[in-house]
């Protein structure tokens, strides 16, 4: 396996994990890759390791550039198992090896893995020479654990985020230039609503405590390291950081006889009619993972589920469920069903929306039994009305 020289004397030497179609329950259908990078210096460090059982790769990645045995430092930017997973191996291969942490990442390391490494902790901003080259480490505490930190390098201009900026892409290219804008930034984009999306705040905070750095790379844990499209990620991410979103509308349903389905289609010919785009996801066909990056476009989220005994379908249960998780702020909300008797589902919605602090403009929607024409126009005109609110 060939490391790929990103800077001079910088290398990659990751991993690619071409079957991960799971990443704890995020689909990822075109697997990822946990990125390490080796810089070479007087000192040679290891920025980060790969998941346990990638780690013959990336030995026999480093293998082509030095001896593992001359690693000096292996920093460990976030102590969860994609990129910890190797470290009990390289710190056997490299014995004279320190790892450099936050403190957070020191005490998770104990708490994971129960050895006690030598550490050098380090304060955020903390530089560390290696000879020609500086590492310098700020901490982001929840972009995406309390323990991550990131590297950079100065005479680089290069930024080691970790997992901030990351994307679940295998592909023989490293570059986001290669696999082109489009590809990048829709896995970018399912990335952030899946992983990131609850830490806002603290990614709006770690972009502008980098943002007196001059970057010219930055080069993530998981999938393409970006060197053209940097002005535009950094746009992205300011918005998706401060819940920004576009005037569209996202409908998400499950349906047991067809009534909630015909609810959901004259809500959208109401918002298409208003002039809103609508995107249609249904819970049978759509995976609560795939739906997200919908969720962080549209300002409008509309949610639909039949009542089933006494409740909304665990579909959309499970939904609301990961969708409360990643806290998404600052939508607007319409909850809509059918029932038989009964009708808590789609009330049970509505109350799930609030929850979220989201504005909740309108009653939530609930037709007993098979909607009726003038039940389908009234719903029609309740989706023109929440078209006036978004
Ligand atoms: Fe890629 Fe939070 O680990």
């Amino acid at each position: 396996m060939r490391p790929v020289e990103i800077k001079p004397k910088v290398y990659w030497v990751g991993g690619v994990d071409w079957d991960l179609r799971s990443f704890h329950g995020y689909l990822t259908p075109r697997g990822t890759t946990y990125n390490a990078y080796l810089v070479v210096d007087d000192k040679i460090t290891l920025v980060d390791t790969v998941k346990h059982y990638l780690f013959d790769e990336m030995l026999s990645r480093i293998k082509a550039v030095v001896d593992p045995a001359q690693i000096d430092y292996v920093v460990v930017n976030h102590v969860e198992m994609d990129h910890s997973g190797s470290v009990p191996k390289i710190m056997e291969i490299a014995p004279r090896a320190k790892i450099i942490t936050s403190p957070r990442g020191k005490k998770g390391l104990v708490r994971h893995y129960k050895r006690d490494w030598e550490c050098v902790v380090v304060d955020s901003g903390e530089k560390l020479t290696t000879g020609a080259r500086t590492l310098q480490f700020f901490h982001t505490p929840m972009v995406h654990w309390p323990d991550s930190m990131v590297t950079y390098l100065p005479e680089e201009k290069l930024l080691l985020p970790n997992d901030a900026f990351g994307q679940h892409i295998a592909s023989a290219e490293r570059f986001d230039d290669q696999l082109g804008w489009n590809v990048a930034h829709e896995e970018a984009a399912k990335y952030y609503a899946n992983i990131v999306m609850p830490y806002g705040d603290q990614v709006n905070k770690a972009l502008d405590a980098l943002a007196s750095l001059p970057i010219e790379m930055i080069a993530p844990s998981h999938g393409l390291i970006w060197r053209t499209f940097l002005p535009d990620l950094l746009k992205v991410y300011r918005r998706w950081a401060s819940h920004e979103t576009e005037k569209k509308a996202l409908l998400v349903y499950d349906t047991m006889w067809g009534a909630t389905k015909k609810i959901a289609l004259a809500l959208q010919d109401g918002l298409e009619e208003a002039g809103v785009p609508v995107t249609v996801r249904c819970l049978q066909t759509s995976h609560i993972s795939e739906i997200m990056p919908d969720v962080l476009a549209s300002r409008a989220v509309l949610i639909g589920t039949p009542t089933l005994n006494n409740g909304m379908l665990p579909t959309v249960g499970a939904f609301l469920t990961y969708l409360k998780g990643l806290r998404p702020k600052k939508r607007v909300g319409l909850a809509f069903g059918s029932y038989g008797w009964g009708g808590q589902g789609a009330k049970e919605v509505k109350s799930a929306m609030e929850a979220m602090g989201w504005e909740v403009p309108l009653e939530a929607i609930n037709i007993q039994y098979t909607p009726g024409d003038g039940e389908l126009a009234a719903a029609k005109e309740a989706a023109k009305k929440l078209a006036e609110v978004i």
